[in-house]
């Protein structure tokens, strides 16, 4: 399972390794507690409240977005190109060594 870094909002930078039996990346987030992932809508890619940032040069190795998650992540507050939605990230696609920046709260 992939071991992935974790930059938190306040700076501070955590290894975590992905569990394969979590459904999503913002399952691992938000149930760890430490990360500030809400997850409001539960995955439903409807809130954004469980936006993160991926590397550029990883980003390209993840899932292409859907057409939902692209407008979705359009709107938001703190939009960047290497935005995604934790809730649509599969474990197993992640590559091992990521990082993953949780994006600032809307
Ligand atoms: S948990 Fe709501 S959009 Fe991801």
């Amino acid at each position: 399972m992939p071991e992935v870094t974790v930059i938190r909002r306040d700076g501070i930078a955590s290894s975590l390794v992905l569990d394969g039996n979590e459904s999503s990346l913002m399952h691992a987030l938000r149930d760890r507690g430490e990360f500030g992932v809400v997850g409001e809508c539960g995955g439903c890619c409807v809130c954004g409240t469980c936006h993160v940032l991926f590397a550029q040069a990883e980003l390209y190795r993840l899932q292409a977005p859907s057409e939902e998650e692209r407008e979705l992540t359009d709107n938001l507050l703190h939009s960047e190109e290497r935005s995604r939605l934790a809730c649509q990230i599969e474990i197993a696609t992640i590559p091992d060594g990521a990082t993953i920046t949780i994006a600032p709260e809307e």
